[in-house]
């Protein structure tokens, strides 16, 4: 298996006034294509300062994070952005939609910066990609007008929108009962599946039957756990 994400003794502090908070301790772990990893961990642990780190969302203190076996150390800005639009998708648990935009303008969005997609196929793009997460239907709806679980599914489809190979969610279920649970993590397991590297941050028990590797991120170290 090809291996996308590399992490060599990451550390990650944040410096407040009162103490340096040091949360991430040194980890070392690879992540491969085509894998579902669920991520676990108590609250505070350090599972959202990881995967924005691993999102390009943040920067890490000190360690190595190598994307395709480079360095991801001295992007730039401009550099990391564009790296994030073409490697990475990321659903939060808030979903994040624009609430004056349709749910098929929402997942165009991603594709306005991407040189690659020419203007007049991104209805389809969006559309085909609203179809994988069984909202054809629902393509004209704006936020407001679309339940927890659906907008979830549109958040979903946004994070497609470039095709990227890695997608993160960050607790993607925290909101949602058990039946959208269900809908949500069997998409994601589809995008492993089809050769993805999926990282999931969930505290859900349900996660761990479609994960191929468990992980627990617990005293700033990340470690895999037997089913
Ligand atoms: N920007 C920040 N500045 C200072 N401390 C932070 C910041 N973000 C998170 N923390 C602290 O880092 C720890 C880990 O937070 P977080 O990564 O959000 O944990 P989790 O997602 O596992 O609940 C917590 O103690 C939190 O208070
Ligand atoms: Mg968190």
């Amino acid at each position: 298996m090809t291996k996308i994400i590399e992490l060599i003794n990451l550390k990650k502090e944040y410096k407040t006034p009162k103490e340096n908070l040091e949360v991430l301790k040194g980890i070392n772990y690879s992540f491969e294509q085509g894998k579902l990893y669920a991520i676990k961990g108590h609250s505070g642990s350090g599972k959202t300062t990881l995967v924005r780190i691993l999102g390009l969302m943040d920067d890490l203190t000190s360690g190595e994070y190598l994307l395709y076996n480079k360095t991801t150390k001295s992007l730039s800005d401009k550099e990391s952005s564009y790296y994030r639009m073409k490697h990475i998708g990321f659903i939060f648990q808030e979903y994040n939609l624009n609430p004056y935009l349709k749910a098929y303008e929402n997942v165009i969005v991603p594709m306005l910066i991407n040189k690659k997609i020419k203007p007049q196929n991104r209805l389809s793009k969006a559309e085909n990609l609203l179809s994988d997460v069984g909202l054809f239907e629902r393509k004209d709806h704006f936020p407001k007008e679309l339940s927890g679980g659906e907008q979830q599914r549109v958040a979903i489809a946004r994070a497609l929108a470039n095709n990227p190979d890695i997608i993160i969610a960050d607790e993607p279920t925290g909101n949602l009962d058990k039946k959208n649970e269900k809908i949500i993590f069997k998409i994601l397991k589809q995008m492993a599946e089809s050769g993805k590297c999926v990282i999931v941050v969930s505290h859900s028990d349900e996660i761990s039957s479609y994960a191929d590797v468990n992980l627990l991120l617990e005293d700033g170290l990340l470690s895999e756990v037997k089913k």
